[in-house]
């Protein structure tokens, strides 16, 4: 396998003393579909925040299409493309305005950049809103314009951190049109971190689960099934809790044999 993205024992501690990842060792291939799930606060954003540069590992090293973020930084910046709540958008600026620029900013000539715009609003269905200043849009809204700033550039890999949050299900099930061509028709990698493990079941083929940090199972979805409950056929959503179950369950009962 021809790892797209890879990442090896990498870890983070925030200056408040929180160990947010513990060594987390993962390897993507390329075109590949990779959800990473896991319980609030097991650090999936954290890592997500790594990998796409915002914040810096304490230790550890990872490659993204086999660039170093030390020595190849801008050559990230144009290889990947950052849907999160987290992206910066200016309030007063409108939705078109904000994706021309986006456009520029990755080397777009002003025409190509108001033609890719006016693509994204389609595609995202903001046609409506591309005159709107981006602060006063609706939740769902504002997740659309985040998922079209992520593709002016027509990145290779997307990071996409709870990308759905908010949408109404037609925009939601728009959203996952958009993202199955993207990987159908140009083998775009795409990175994933959700709750709605439906969709993860549905659109991904590969998984890692995350707990506290630390990776607890990495593989396929169907093997990660199968694992669970052989040969029981339970939905994503079912494995999962019942994995976690299983965990929680297996914790207790070291720490009353401790005790
Ligand atoms: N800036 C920060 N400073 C200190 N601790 C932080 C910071 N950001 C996150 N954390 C902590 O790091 C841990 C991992 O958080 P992270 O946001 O990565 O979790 P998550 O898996 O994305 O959770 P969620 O599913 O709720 O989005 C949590 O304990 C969180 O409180
Ligand atoms: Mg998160």
């Amino acid at each position: 396998m021809e790892a797209e993205i890879q990442i090896k024992q990498l870890f983070k501690k925030y200056p408040d003393g929180t160990e947010a990842l513990k060594g987390i060792n993962l390897e993507i291939g390329k075109s590949r579909f990779f959800a990473l799930l896991g319980p609030n606060g097991a650090g999936k954003s954290t890592l997500v925040r790594i990998l796409t540069t915002l914040i810096r590992k304490d230790s550890g090293e990872f490659f993204i299409d086999g660039f170093n973020p030390e020595s190849d930084f801008s050559k990230i910046q144009g290889t990947i493309g950052v849907a999160s709540q987290e992206n910066e958008i200016d309030p007063s600026e409108t939705v078109e305005n904000t994706l021309v620029f986006q456009g520029r900013l990755f080397g777009m000539t002003k025409s190509q950049a108001a033609g890719r715009a006016r693509e994204l609003t389609g595609m995202f269905q903001l046609d409506s809103e591309k005159n709107k200043k981006a602060g006063i849009l609706s939740g769902g809204n504002k997740r659309r314009l985040h998922c079209a700033l992520a593709l002016v550039h027509n990145p290779k890999i997307l990071f996409l951190d709870e990308p759905t949050v908010g949408m109404d299900p037609e925009a939601r099930a728009n959203f996952w049109e958009i993202i199955s061509r993207l990987k159908r028709d140009k083998g775009t990698t795409v990175f994933l971190t959700t709750q709605y493990l439906d969709e993860a079941d549905r659109y991904a083929t590969e998984m890692a689960l995350i707990l506290n940090g630390e990776i607890r199972y990495s593989g396929t979805i169907s093997e990660f099934k199968n694992m669970v409950a052989p040969g029981n056929n339970m939905t994503l959503d079912e494995s999962y809790l019942h994995y976690i179950k299983t965990l929680n369950n297996n914790e207790l009962t070291k720490k009353y044999e401790e005790a």
